[in-house]
């Protein structure tokens, strides 16, 4: 049986972020992904960890909720079949953040997914992952491949990950959506086994390319196509049941030229 993708982060609910601006487009995106292969979905709008704080978070969440309503059941109506959740992008922008309500969390889970401010991984990158996980939390960090701050040998997300966290490279990244350091960072994630997790960062509008059957052909084409199957089907999945993810290998990248070879004398 061919499994079917599972996208944990993407920008879908219209009006609240820089994804969906209308309903009609978050459709038109949802029509995109399911043609892409992907059959479960939790859409993820960007939000500060700081807004909890903030005596208007309440009536905040509150317009988050009507606008999340409004494509839960349009999305229930066109596409029955389609397992659709929600979640946020917890922006980590103070140091011990409160994610105790449910809707900051992936479908309500106790996974979690939160981002670095200013695309930059801070210092104490795992000290703060480890008090998320001390409080009760399973933080997955969103493309790690794009912060400043990561050193080549990779040592901060090896912190992360000791610390409790688990890492999602985005697919736009392994086809250079990103720029040429985020592909080959991504690259080496892999190489080093330290990636668990894909999933799109689509921002749900009809001029934005989703990237994800670009980025499954650059990884199939380096020797990837099990870790595609793995990080992009096999661990969404268990995240949708609450599991965490099985252990991902490090990849033997092959260079495309090897493989042209090996095709001419085959
Ligand atoms: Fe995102």
């Amino acid at each position: 049986m061919t499994r079917s993708f599972c996208d944990f982060h993407c920008h879908l609910v219209p009006g609240v972020d820089d994804g969906s601006r209308t309903l009609e487009e978050s459709l038109h995106s949802i029509d995109r992904m399911l043609s892409a292969g992907v059959t479960r979905v939790i859409t993820t709008p960007h939000f500060p960890a700081s807004r909890v704080e903030h005596h208007g978070f309440r009536t905040y969440m509150a317009f988050v909720d009507g606008r999340w309503n409004s494509i839960r059941e349009a999305v229930g109506r066109d596409y029955p079949d389609l397992d659709f959740r929600r979640g946020l992008e917890v922006r980590l922008d103070t140091p011990s953040p409160d994610l105790s309500d449910p809707r900051l969390r992936l479908g309500g889970s106790d996974f979690v997914l939160v981002e670095w401010p200013g695309f930059m991984a801070p210092p104490d990158g795992a000290e703060r992952l480890a008090r998320l996980v001390d409080a009760g939390h399973r933080p997955i960090v969103a493309h790690p491949e794009r912060y400043g701050g990561i050193d080549e040998d990779l040592e901060a997300l090896r912190a992360w990950k000791e610390a409790g966290a688990f890492l999602q490279g985005n697919y736009g990244s392994l086809a250079g959506q990103n720029g040429t350091r985020a592909r080959r960072l991504i690259f080496r994630m892999l190489e080093a086994g330290l990636l668990d997790y894909f999933s799109s960062d689509f921002h749900g509008r009809p001029e934005y390319v989703f990237y994800l059957h670009r980025g499954a052909r650059e990884l199939t084409r380096r020797g990837g196509g099990g870790h595609l199957d793995l990080l992009g089907k096999v661990n969404p999945a268990r995240l949708f049941e609450g599991k965490p993810p099985l252990k991902v290998p490090p990849l033997v990248v092959e260079a495309p030229v090897m493989r042209m070879l090996q095709g001419f004398l085959e």
